[in-house]
């Protein structure tokens, strides 16, 4: 048999192991895994590792972000950074604009990424109200048409629920069958902090994460595992920063909750120093939970080499810093209340968990695979992705494990005006992005054909 393109000499991590062999692509699948695979296009990956796509599951895309405040990446933007940082799928979330119902807002966001993205895309939902609307009709219709998993939030005003309506929606997640994720901060106690601070005069961009301390994001974190408990579901706690909140999660697996955990790159690798820097510059490292400290750093790598975690994303969520529409908002330098929350870092995931993970020898090839590919298909019922395998999607990323370089904002691809990381030297690289089969991004340059479309899931496995 032929093959429409095969991969050779890679080193290929599959989900039984890393080997050396061919992978055998047609119809935009892999239909064989062997060696001396003929096909009509040849790759020759030699010295190269050959992994599944990443797939990102937690961006933030073209997202209503208040008056006057606008996100830096449209869905062209974002999935070319994404598929230039080894992605092959992101998953952005529909959050619906004040007065709009659930199902407009899914419409409104396949609207903004049909017929340009270079990546695939599958939409998670934001439940932003639980009224009897979206609870009894719009969830329900969404769940059934594969938006199987939603993220609900207990910080940020207009934005949160309360306790009571948290373990309403997860009543509707545990009858029809869809993931709850929970931004776990305690608001009132963020407001107390951020009152005070205010009323004190330190009103700098630091004093964003001095007003979320540890103990808000560890108190949350304990009542969203209880009310996933209370209410007999599973819950993805996402963005985990620090070590105490972890330490609720595990409690919590230890009495039988089904507790998942995502951490991202921010956590192992910034701390709220960053965001101490002169002036107003600290805004370009504002997100929410902050970064913490090199003691935290240290207890989510351990959490990642123990396998405490089961997702490594990217929580994207670019905002350009001299823009009034962006970092620099109306008020962002009177208090750093109003600065936007979230930074850029789609394109970036990848290539420092692979460089801090794989090439400082922390985290096995397999490993890495599992968190930032395998693990989010797997847990969001993204069925014929996140692996290597005969009847999977050919979606495929090659990596140089040699490559050295220092991220640089002018070699990124997203729509900000900067990076976090500017000047974070890495080992490590993908080369080239394929698909479905077709190459979308080779040594840096995106190849702009738009095969990427909105991919529906199944019943995550965990709700089962
Ligand atoms: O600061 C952040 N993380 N912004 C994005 C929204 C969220 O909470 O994930
Ligand atoms: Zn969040
Ligand atoms: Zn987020």
């Amino acid at each position: 048999m032929t093959h429409d393109l095969v991969i050779t000499g890679a080193r290929v991590v599959s989900p039984g192991g890393v080997a050396a062999c061919d992978i055998g692509i047609t119809g935009g699948r892999i239909v064989t895994l062997g060696t001396g695979l003929t096909g009509a296009e040849v790759i020759d990956a030699t010295g190269l590792i050959a992994m599944p796509g990443g797939i990102d599951s937690h961006v933030h895309i073209a997202q209503p972000s208040g008056p006057g405040v606008e996100m830096a990446d449209d869905f062209a933007s974002a999935t070319r950074s994404a598929a230039c940082g080894g992605n092959t799928t992101v998953m952005p979330f529909c959050l619906p604009e004040d007065g709009q119902s659930l199902r407009e807002a899914v419409t409104a966001y396949h609207a903004r990424a049909e017929g340009c993205c270079l990546t695939d895309v599958s939409f998670h939902l934001i439940v932003k109200s639980a009224d009897p609307v979206t609870l009894g009709q719009d969830l329900p219709a969404l769940i059934a048409q594969g938006l199987t998993s939603f993220k609900v939030f207990m910080t940020y005003q207009g934005m949160r629920l309360s306790d009571g309506e948290i373990l309403q929606v997860m009543d509707v997640a545990r009858e029809q069958g869809a993931l709850t994720m929970v931004h776990a901060e305690n608001e009132e106690a963020i407001e107390f902090l951020r009152d005070k601070a205010e009323r004190d005069g330190r009103i700098a961009p630091v004093h964003h994460a001095r007003t979320r301390p540890v103990p808000v994001e560890r108190e949350a974190t304990h009542r969203a595992t209880t009310l996933a408990e209370v209410a007999g579901v599973p819950v993805m706690i996402v963005h985990v920063s620090n070590g105490a909140a972890l330490d609720e999660i595990e409690r919590a697996r230890g009495r039988g909750v089904r507790v998942l955990a995502e951490t991202c790159p921010q956590y192992i690798t910034l701390t709220a120093d960053d965001l101490d820097k002169a002036g107003f510059e600290g805004a370009k490292w504002v997100c929410s939970p902050p970064p913490r400290d090199t003691g935290e750093q240290a207890a989510i790598w351990a959490g990642l080499e123990r396998g405490a975690f089961d997702v490594f994303s990217s929580d994207h969520c670019p905002f350009r810093f001299a823009d009034p529409a962006g970092k620099d908002a109306p008020g962002a330098r009177a208090s750093f209340r109003n600065i936007p929350n979230g930074i850029p870092g789609v394109e970036t995931r990848l290539p420092i968990l692979f460089s801090e993970g794989v090439s400082k020898g922390r985290l096995s090839l397999e490993t890495f695979a599992r968190l930032t590919a395998t693990n989010h298909a797997r847990i969001y019922g993204l069925e014929h992705k996140g692996a290597i395998m005969i009847g999977m999607d050919a979606d495929i990323v090659l990596w140089d494990p040699t490559l050295t370089r220092r991220i640089s904002q002018s070699d990124l691809h997203h729509g900000a005006d900067y990076t976090p990381w500017e000047g974070f030297e890495v080992t490590g690289w993908p080369v080239r992005t394929i698909l479905r089969g077709h190459t979308v991004m080779e040594n840096g340059t995106p190849v702009d054909t738009a095969p990427g479309r909105h991919v529906a899931r199944i019943r995550p496995e965990i709700t089962a």
